[in-house]
């Protein structure tokens, strides 16, 4: 139950963009975890370390891997793999930045990640298990699994379009997972029909998370679109709407306005857009980062108006940062948290993160990030946390399917009636 060698090397994301898979070797087993990473980041995350040289334009990884092979996976040979606490603090220590911007959150996270599954192997459970045992609660396998906010259309900074907004999403509302997923599944095909019909060919081209990227600039063509397809599929009752505007990418900092369907609007003429928006379509019950980080008073006033209709979930704003949350949760902010483990960098402070939120009344997403790999991490994470949502994308595209078809498997194999 020790840790023999700990080694990482280079792989690929989603997006051709190099990223890290980091290896655990313990007494029978080698485990790996490959780290995603995001496109629309938030200004305060953890520093993701990238070498800034000519190779990749500046995005290669090089750097980060030396920082586990020969600083920090040295120092963690030989300790306890059950001790996720200890190792992560001695991570934290090592790095010595508030940021981890010395060896890297890429690295860091990397290793959390491994080590975490690591010890689920050593011990014979499931990961969702050893997860839930380190957040001390138990599995319940009938409330456990989260409701999923699937984006079947993709703007903002992952898509070449001129859509404003970065995220168009469904959220399917039955109890079962299985259910849930299927249902997606059929609406996206059903939009793949009314899109090519419509615009033509082109205009089923996806973007970075699987979602259509047609050639729109106008976010309520494609929130009819979306309902369009939900209803020809008969699922009217059963689903409902959601964005992730990611504000930050349409924010302008120098003229202080928001560029959204070829028009300028302040912070008081988006909030009415918004308004508008939401008389428009009742079926919208979630939204995240309507406003840029930097702008709390139109976050305070907009979870004012519309707290007890919907969710409205921080995502650049609180980048999974306790100290961050904590704010939010005073001044309240908003009443959701996303919560992506790469943007704060150990498991030990995500999982602080979650019980933050949690205990303070708020609904918790677990999040991808728009560079993924094929690695299901996260879908242990969000069914082991017991969190409240997941948002893994659309329900196409194996960076985005593994982790969907990770949870199927959990319900239909490890938690078989
Ligand atoms: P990112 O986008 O991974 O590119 O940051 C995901 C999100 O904004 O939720
Ligand atoms: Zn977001």
């Amino acid at each position: 139950m020790h840790i023999k060698k700990i080694k990482a090397i280079k792989v690929f994301d989603s997006r051709g963009i190099p990223t890290l898979k980091t290896f655990v070797y313990t007494d029978n087993y080698i485990t790996g975890v490959s780290i995603p990473s995001g496109t629309s980041a938030g200004k305060k995350e953890a520093v993701e370390l990238r070498d800034k040289s000519k190779a990749f334009f500046g995005k290669d990884v090089t750097k980060a891997i030396d920082n586990v092979n020969k600083i920090i996976g040295p120092r963690l040979v030989g300790e306890f793999l059950l001790d996720q606490t200890r190792i992560d603090n001695l991570m934290i220590e090592l790095d010595a930045t508030s940021n981890k911007s010395r060896l890297g959150s890429n690295a860091i996270l990397s290793i959390s990640a491994a080590i975490c599954k690591a010890a689920s192997k050593e011990l014979d459970v499931p990961l969702y298990q050893y997860i839930a045992r380190l957040n001390n609660k138990k599995i319940d396998k009938k409330t456990n699994f989260p409701k999923p906010e699937l984006n079947i259309i993709n703007g903002g900074e992952h898509a070449g379009t001129d859509l404003a907004f970065q995220e168009f999403q469904i959220l399917p509302n039955k109890n079962k997972i299985s259910q849930n997923i299927s249902m997606s599944a059929e609406i996206y095909l059903q939009l793949k029909e009314i899109l090519s019909k419509k615009y033509g060919k082109s205009s089923i081209n996806v973007g970075y998370e699987g979602g259509f990227a047609p050639n729109i600039t106008d976010p309520k063509i494609a929130l009819d679109l979306m309902e369009q397809a939900i209803k020809k599929s008969g699922y009217s009752k059963d689903v409902f709407l959601g964005l992730d505007c990611a504000a930050n990418s349409f924010y302008n900092e120098k003229s202080k306005k928001y560029f959204v369907n070829n028009k300028n609007y302040s912070s008081s003429q988006l909030m009415e857009y918004y308004a508008d928006l939401l008389k428009s379509y009742k079926q919208l019950k979630s939204i995240e980062d309507p406003f840029f980080e930097e702008d709390k008073n139109s976050w305070k006033e907009f979870t004012k108006k519309y707290s007890s209709k919907m969710n409205i979930i921080g995502d650049d704003l609180l980048v999974t940062n306790p100290k961050l949350i904590k704010e939010g949760i005073d001044k309240k902010y908003c009443n959701s948290l996303l919560l992506k483990p790469n943007q704060i960098g150990t498991i030990t402070e995500t999982i602080k993160s979650f019980n933050l939120a949690r205990d303070n009344g708020w609904k918790v997403v677990v999040s991808h990030r728009s560079g993924e790999t094929e690695d299901s991490f996260i879908s242990d994470l969000a069914f082991g946390l017991n969190s409240d949502y997941i948002k893994f994308g659309a329900p196409a595209r194996s960076d985005r399917n593994s982790k969907y078809n990770r949870l199927l498997e959990i319900e239909g194999v490890y938690l078989e009636e």
